[in-house]
């Protein structure tokens, strides 16, 4: 790659599912909070990992996580909105944690030509709790990998291999997953991606090319049918169902697509492999938009935040291929990854998670909502349970830096979270997180926003700095 598209990659990537490592905000901030011991721990993990986006080298060392923090080596805490998605029942849940350690005790691994009885349990629990008749499953050691048994799965059940999906999607960092993403950050420079995989806009009225304005009109689910249409031989239209950015569809978006793929003989996919498990308040995003996929991928959070583990559950009838190996991942049916989702999932039912989601998430929106009222700087607010976003806009100044700065002086306030697409303030807290916590959180990004927008990341009531 040339300087000149690196320069372009590193650009596109503060507009992709992160914020930069290699920043001089991000720099300054570990001048200031990170000690000499973890900044040892730093250059040893810088020594030995290979760097890339997003990862190393890191920001700084956790020593433990419980709840909704997160702590350092240091001792620094953070309450964690971001947690890759995976905390749902919140970080080391109790039940989780006996659960995992009962079954470490008893049988900690299944081979292949086994099954196990947490296995059964999980399959039959995913199979009774997913929307309409989807009901045969399959686990992966991750999301990444459970996309990728889905599409092979759809090339089985029809014969066809083109896939529609759309442009800014996130499904994954593997081959396959990015032919059908939509992030330059994980599809530029890396030569020849799989064949047949058309891409269409997402449902984001703030940069719709159908020109929609601030409310999506659903046209581009309509161009969906076009794209089938005119391709006449698509095996799948993949999609988030709720994009974790957040992008949050309307309500007849899912609907339209899910006719257009009946009509042309294409089958539908949903990811939710950050969203599943409550965090939109129902146990599954789709639940929200009144039809039901053909495939159903979840994630992340299932394995109760300790154990990696995805599912895809799909139509019975899709059961087809028998003969091929859809997965044959080495810990498929890993008897402690199904214990610990076992677990979440009972966490969910029993402190009625789902509910509690839907319940402080329209108060967080309305949190949000008054503060966009007295902070220019916020040009969208929007959410759908605990999936939350700020949408922030420099007004002609740089909007990514914006949101950096805003992500720096959070995190100097003890706030983690995420930075999508370069401007959205992405908001995932743990749905166990009690309402004084979230008003704690709410109010360090009020602080955050308002010293961003000044241009700064700390006030001066901000302790000295560490040296
Ligand atoms: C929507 C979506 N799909 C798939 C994946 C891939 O999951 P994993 O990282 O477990 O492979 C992710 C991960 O962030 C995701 O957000």
């Amino acid at each position: 790659m040339s300087d000149h598209d690196l320069e372009g990659s590193r650009r596109d990537g503060l507009r992709s599912e992160g914020e930069s490592n290699r920043s001089s905000l991000r720099a300054e901030w570990q001048s200031r909070n990170v000690d000499a011991r973890s900044r040892s721990w730093l250059e040893t993990d810088a020594a030995y990992f290979m760097h890339q986006s997003l990862s190393t080298p890191c920001i700084d060392v956790l020593a433990r996580c419980q709840g909704a923090y997160l702590e350092t080596l240091q001792g620094k805490r953070f309450l964690d909105f971001h947690g890759n998605s995976v905390h749902q029942v919140g970080f080391g849940h109790p039940k989780v944690i006996e659960a995992v350690r009962r079954q470490m005790e008893t049988l900690p691994f299944c081979p292949r030509r086994f099954t196990n009885v947490p296995a059964i349990e999980l399959a039959k629990k995913l199979a009774l709790l997913a929307p309409g008749d989807l009901g045969k499953v399959l686990f992966a050691p991750g999301g990444t990998s459970a996309i990728g048994m889905a599409l092979k799965l759809a090339r089985m059940a029809t014969g066809r291999f083109k896939t529609v999906s759309m442009w800014d999607a996130f499904h994954g960092a593997s081959l396959d997953a990015v032919s059908i993403g939509g992030e330059s950050l994980f599809r530029r420079g890396v030569g020849p991606l799989l064949p047949g995989t058309e891409h269409v806009p997402p449902p984001d009225p703030r940069h719709c090319p159908f020109a929609c304005g601030n409310t999506c009109t659903a046209r581009c689910a309509d161009y969906v049918d076009y794209v089938l249409d005119k391709e006449g031989d698509v095996a799948a239209v993949i999609g988030e169902t709720v994009r974790s950015t957040p992008y949050i569809p309307p309500p007849d978006y899912w609907t339209k697509i899910r006719k257009a793929c009946d009509r042309h003989g294409a089958l539908l996919i949903l990811d939710e492999v950050p969203n599943c498990l409550g965090r939109t308040g129902k146990m599954f995003a789709c639940e929200h938009y009144g039809m039901i996929p053909d495939m159903l991928v979840i994630g992340k959070g299932l394995g109760g935040g300790v154990f990696p583990l995805a599912a895809l559950i799909a139509r019975p009838d899709l059961d087809v291929a028998p003969d091929f190996a859809l997965g044959h991942y080495t810990h498929e049916k890993n008897p402690v990854g199904c214990a610990a989702a076992l677990a979440a999932i009972e966490v969910v039912e029993t402190e009625g998670l789902c509910a509690r989601a839907a319940e402080l998430g329209v108060y967080a929106l309305e949190r949000l909502a008054e503060l966009k009222t007295r902070q220019p700087a916020i040009a969208d607010v929007r959410g759908i349970g605990l999936l939350l976003g700020v949408e922030v806009d420099a007004g002609g100044g740089d909007t990514a830096a914006l949101a950096e700065r805003a992500l720096y002086a959070a995190l100097e306030g003890g706030l983690s979270f995420k930075i999508s697409m370069g401007n959205i303030l992405t908001l995932t807290p743990p749905l166990t997180i009690s309402r004084d916590e979230l008003d704690a959180a709410m109010d360090i990004l009020e602080s955050a926003l308002a010293l961003a927008a000044r241009g700064i990341t700390r006030g001066p009531e901000s302790g000295p700095d560490r040296t």
